[in-house]
């Protein structure tokens, strides 16, 4: 019965064909995540990072910081750096050679350039926001809008020279937030 129905519309059956050739909106790449989607799209290449993120925020919370800075670099300030001292890696998913990452309580935030952001947005799962700018400014900005005055924030003092300004600018920044060395 079923059969001869759709014998009597073979129309219909090429139809169907034809929606099935073409099951997914143009406009969602499979190759990378769409956090905008309910359940977020992950592909295949993204890292699952919510343990990650749970055991630094538990040390962050551990040590009275609201935020925790992961830079891009090891102790000697190289920008090709050895398995070990991938903690940005680790952190984010994100194994590109340059991007910097600063977790909070509430949010977790890359900053990298144009050339990593497609791997940024195939190697991060939803718990990451991808900021599309360069720059210590940025993140700095970005930082003093997601914690109050007063508030403290971690960093590994071996990963960072003096000359990279970054704990400094954010203390001069505005009055009182306070970087520690952990
Ligand atoms: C995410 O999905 C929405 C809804 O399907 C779509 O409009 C948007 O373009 C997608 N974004 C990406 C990066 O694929
Ligand atoms: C990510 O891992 C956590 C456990 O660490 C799990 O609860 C969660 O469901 C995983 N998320 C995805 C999207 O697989
Ligand atoms: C934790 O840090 C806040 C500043 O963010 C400070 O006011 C508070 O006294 C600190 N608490 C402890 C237990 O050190």
């Amino acid at each position: 019965m079923a059969l001869a129905h759709w014998g009597g519309h073979p129309w219909l059956v090429l139809l169907c064909a034809c929606a099935w050739g073409h099951p997914k909106s143009l406009d969602q790449r499979e190759d990378v995540r769409n956090c905008s989607v309910s359940p977020p799209y992950l592909p295949v290449t993204a890292v699952n990072t919510t343990a990650q993120l749970t055991a630094l925020r538990q040390q962050m919370y551990t040590q009275n910081l609201s935020a925790y800075i992961v830079p891009d670099t090891d102790a000697h300030m190289s920008e090709y750096i050895g398995e070990y001292d991938q903690r940005r890696a680790w952190i984010t998913g994100f194994t590109g050679s340059a991007g910097v990452a600063v977790v909070t309580m509430g949010k977790a935030s890359l900053w990298t350039d144009s050339r990593y952001w497609t791997q940024a947005e195939r190697q991060m799962d939803c718990n990451w926001e991808l900021h599309k700018e360069v720059g210590t400014t940025p993140v700095v900005t970005w930082l003093l809008t997601e914690i109050p005055v007063g508030a403290r924030v971690g960093v590994d003092p071996f990963l960072f020279s003096i000359s990279m300004f970054f704990p400094q600018f954010l203390c001069v920044s505005t009055p009182a937030r306070e970087t520690r060395p952990r």
